[in-house]
C-alpha cells in the first residue's frame, strides 16, 4: 500500500536515539515528529534536532509554547541548526501544561490561536506545521479553529480525533475529524489508536482525502507496523522476536553511550518495554520482570533469560 507514514511524538520514548535505532532495525516510515521542546531546553537538545544529527529520518521538531516571541525566537535556533519546519503543538493534555494555558488548552481560544499565527506567519522563515486535537473539552471546538488555520500558510495539520480531556484513551470523534478535513485548506494527516494494518485500512476508507498517518503507540508495541501496512505481509513470529531483541540490545548500548547514568538507562529501557513487551506472548509477565529490575546489570539478565 502506496501511503505516508510518520512516527508520532511520544516524550520520554522518541527521542534522538530511539528513533535512529529505531530506523536502522524497522523499516516503513517516512518521518518523524520529535517531542516537544520548550524554551528553557538546553542548546544541546535544540541541536540534536539538525538533519546531520538526525541522518536516515527526515525528523520535524516540535515547539510547546503560548508565546508567540517565544515561536519565534526557538524557530530561528532550529533554522539556524539546519531545520526547515517547525511544529506547533497544540495538543497536549497534560494537567501542568494545560494549567498554564499551552497545548490542548489553547483550542478553546481560537481569537488566541489567530494572534499567535498573525504574530509567527511573517516573522518564521521556515515551514510550520500544526499538531492538535478536535478540542479541550468538546470535538466541535475544532470547527472553529479551521478557518481561522486556513487563513496561514501551514504546511500540514495533523488532528488526533480525542479531546485533552479525554487524554489518551476513549471512544475517538472520527465524524470531528471528517469536518475538520473537510473545511481545512491544508493538507491533514490522522492521529491516533492505529495498531494494525487492518486499523489503517479501514481509515483509509473512511477517510480518502487524507495526505498521510501518524502512529505512536502502535509502532512503539509493534515495530513492524510500518512495514507491515506497506508490503501487505509480516514477517513470521519467530523471526520478530529475534529482531526485537535485537533492536532493544542495540538501544540500550546506544543509551549507554548517550546517557550519563545506567539508572538514566534503565528508566529508558523501562519506558520502552512498557509498549514493546505488549506485542509479545506473554507480554505481560515480560513487562513486570523488567520493570522489577533494580539495575541495569539486573536488566540485562533478565532479558537474556526472557529471550534464552
Ligand atoms: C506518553 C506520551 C507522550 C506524548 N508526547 C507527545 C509530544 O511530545 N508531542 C505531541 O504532539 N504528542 C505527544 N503525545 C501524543 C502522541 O503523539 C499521539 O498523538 C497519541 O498518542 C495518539 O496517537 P497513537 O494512538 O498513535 O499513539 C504523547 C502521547 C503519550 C502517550
Amino acid at each position: 500500500m502506496k501511503t505516508i507514514i510518520q512516527l508520532a511524538p511520544i516524550k520520554g520514548i522518541t527521542d534522538r536515539t530511539f528513533r535512529s535505532a529505531f530506523v536502522r532495525h524497522f523499516g516503513g516510515v517516512d518521518s518523524a515528529l520529535a517531542p516537544f521542546l520548550i524554551k528553557t531546553d538546553s542548546e544541546s537538545k535544540y541541536k540534536s534536532l539538525s538533519p546531520e544529527m538526525n541522518p536516515g529520518l527526515r525528523t520535524v521538531p516540535q515547539i510547546l509554547t503560548k508565546s508567540p516571541d517565544d515561536f519565534i525566537a526557538l524557530s530561528a535556533k532550529l533554522q539556524n541548526y539546519g531545520c526547515d519546519e517547525v511544529n506547533w503543538n497544540l495538543g497536549c493534555p497534560f494537567a501542568m501544561v494545560v494549567k498554564r494555558g499551552e497545548g490542548a488548552a489553547m483550542l478553546q481560544n481560537p481569537e488566541i490561536i489567530e494572534s499567535f499565527l498573525e504574530k509567527i506567519s511573517s516573522a518564521i522563515s521556515i515551514d510550520l506545521s500544526i499538531k492538535m486535537r478536535v478540542g479541550m473539552h468538546s470535538p466541535d471546538e475544532i470547527l472553529k479553529l479551521i478557518p481561522v488555520i486556513n487563513r496561514f500558510p501551514v504546511k500540514e495539520i495533523i488532528i488526533h480525533p480525542r479531546t485533552g480531556e479525554q487524554m489518551y484513551d476513549g471512544e475517538v470523534y472520527p465524524e470531528a475529524f471528517r469536518a475538520a478535513m473537510e473545511l481545512s485548506s491544508h493538507p491533514v494527516i490522522y492521529n491516533g489508536d492505529i495498531r494494525t494494518a487492518g486499523d489503517l485500512l479501514k481509515l483509509y476508507e473512511f477517510f480518502p482525502g487524507v495526505k498521510g498517518w501518524m502512529i505512536g503507540r502502535g509502532l512503539l508495541i509493534n515495530p513492524f507496523l510500518a512495514m507491515e501496512i506497506k508490503n501487505g505481509k509480516s514477517e513470521d513470529d519467530a523471526g520478530k522476536i529475534i529482531r526485537i531483541k535485537q533492536f532493544a540490545d542495540y538501544l540500550c548500548e546506544s543509551y549507554v553511550n548517550d546517557l550519563q547514568s545506567s539508572a538514566h538507562v534503565l528508566d529508558k529501557m523501562k519506558g520502552v518495554w512498557f509498549y514493546l513487551s505488549q506485542s509479545l506472548p506473554d507480554g505481560k509477565k515480560i513487562e513486570k520482570k523488567i520493570r522489577k529490575a533494580g539495575s541495569l546489570n539486573h536488566y540485562m539478565d533478565e532479558v537474556e533469560r526472557i529471550f534464552k
